[in-house]
């Protein structure tokens, strides 16, 4: 399983140390939440602070947009060349233009479901993305509580991506932590996102250890 801490969680007024801290601790990604105050009600981080993360991090980024105007942010950020760039299923009209365009730029495009929609909804988009990510709460704020029907809406795309692309990824975001992390593992999940569990452990390298099954 790999292990993207949220940075939402982190302290930013350390947030140097704080990158510094997950990196070291052994984190596979850097989980990067970018919100417009629209299309969630939270306003996070923009360009000017990701490139900062991006110069310290020695892990890949993994940016989540949350937004209403997904190209304009695509384009925004395509310049830092994260890993991932993904958006939201329900805020594109054209996600099979945005995914090729995402692509263009050599980064890998990825798709979000929030927790009411249908993994069925993406069947014709899942062999142009690289990663799903299933919201594990509403979108918006770190620290919420796990949603568990994400379980079985794992296993429903798991079964559609070996039928159509078995090489995309399967990401969890929100209330992740050791009390639900094997569960997520038996799903057929390959990534997970961390805000609160590891920010709020003494440890940072302990906690995604502990995620890291
Ligand atoms: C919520 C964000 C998540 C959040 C996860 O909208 O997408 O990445 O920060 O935080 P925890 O793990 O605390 O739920
Ligand atoms: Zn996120």
């Amino acid at each position: 399983m790999q292990v993207a801490p949220s940075i939402l969680s982190a302290d930013f007024g350390r947030l140097n140390e704080e990158i510094k801290a997950i990196c070291d601790g052994g984190c596979d990604l850097v989980h990067v939440d970018v919100m417009d105050g629209h299309f969630v009600p939270n306003l996070t981080i923009g360009p000017v602070v990701v490139n900062a993360v991006a110069k310290i991090s020695t892990k890949p980024l993994d940016i989540h947009l949350m937004v209403e105007n997904n190209t304009f942010f695509v384009e925004l950020f395509a310049p830092l060349k994260p890993k991932y760039i993904s958006f939201h299923i329900e805020e594109e009209k054209h996600p099979h233009r945005l995914i090729q365009k995402i692509r263009s730029y050599g980064i890998s495009p990825a798709l979000v479901l929030n927790p009411h929609t249908p993994p069925q909804s993406i069947e014709y988009l899942l062999e142009d993305v690289d990663m799903v990510l299933l919201m594990s709460v509403n979108p918006g704020f770190g620290g919420q509580k796990f949603i568990p029907s994400v379980i079985e809406k794992a296993k429903i795309l798991k079964k559609l991506i070996n039928e159509k692309n078995p090489n995309c990824l399967i990401e969890v975001d929100g209330g992740v932590g050791s009390s639900n992390i094997h569960l997520l593992k038996e799903a057929g999940v390959d990534v997970v996102v961390a805000g609160n569990y590891v920010f709020t452990n003494d440890s940072y390298k302990d906690a995604i250890k502990s995620l890291q099954i």
